[in-house]
């Protein structure tokens, strides 16, 4: 870990406009940006607390599921740390994480793929990070799913993650994705991302040390808030 200062490097986002995925023509801005002031409120709030959370909000496998009854699929651990970018643990940090169920469906109405609902299986959860910035979470791991851009382009299995720093102006999204996973590198919205090496830094590991035998396996995703090793954010256009 090093303690020189990381200057931004803009090339490490992708461009707005990237046409294979499909979206980023419509989204992508054709003017230039305007710049607003952030208000006192977006700066300080909101502020979390490990009691806002409830038992269950880390288990996606039963926060949703009848009593009795768990979630399909292969059942993980996700765990991970959040750091800054000088390798030191950030605590106190809200993740909110939301993903498809095993077969690859969102329970969303505007859901397209004909995957079938798991009637156990709601598909978010949140979860702070602890003194040491040690975060953890359980669930199904998530199916790959179709999606309407070309003719046939499929989404690798993956959650999909916020960090919530001190205020709202602070959230930050990203996407963890499977290690070994080969649909990661066919990805059309994997594939706006300029370098193999910001890619690598959404791939979660195989953690065989933290498996739970008979139970689960467990995936470790860090996260790095900012510098060298920063993770790639999919709403932080101005790079590291
Ligand atoms: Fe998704």
């Amino acid at each position: 870990m090093t303690n020189g200062f990381t200057a931004r490097d803009r090339a490490w986002h992708p461009p707005a406009l990237t046409p294979l995925y499909k979206t980023s023509v419509a989204r992508s801005p054709r003017f230039a940006p305007i710049g607003a002031a952030t208000s006192l409120s977006e700066e300080t709030g909101p502020v979390f607390g490990h009691d806002m959370l409830g038992a269950k909000d880390n288990d996606l496998i039963t926060n949703f599921a009848a009593p009795g009854e768990m979630a399909i699929g292969p059942r993980i651990l996700v765990q991970g740390r959040v750091r800054d970018e000088f390798g030191r643990p950030v605590p106190h940090c809200l993740l909110e994480v939301w993903q498809a169920n095993a077969g690859g469906r969102y329970r969303h109405k505007k859901e397209g793929y004909l995957a079938p609902l798991d009637p156990n299986f709601g598909g978010c959860g949140r979860c702070i990070t602890d003194e040491n910035g040690f975060y953890e979470f359980r669930t199904v791991k998530p199916g790959p799913y179709p999606w309407p851009n070309g003719p046939d382009d499929w989404r690798p299995a993956h959650i999909h993650v916020s960090v919530f720093g001190h205020g709202f102006a602070q959230r930050l999204i990203t996407q963890m994705y499977f290690e070994g996973d080969p649909m990661i590198w066919q990805c059309p919205i994997v594939g706006t991302i300029p370098t193999r090496e910001a890619i690598e830094t959404l791939v979660a590991r195989l953690d065989r040390a933290g498996s739970i035998p008979m139970d689960a396996l467990c995936y470790r995703f860090d996260i790095t808030l900012r510098g060298r090793r920063q993770t790639m954010f999919e709403n932080r256009m101005e790079g590291m």
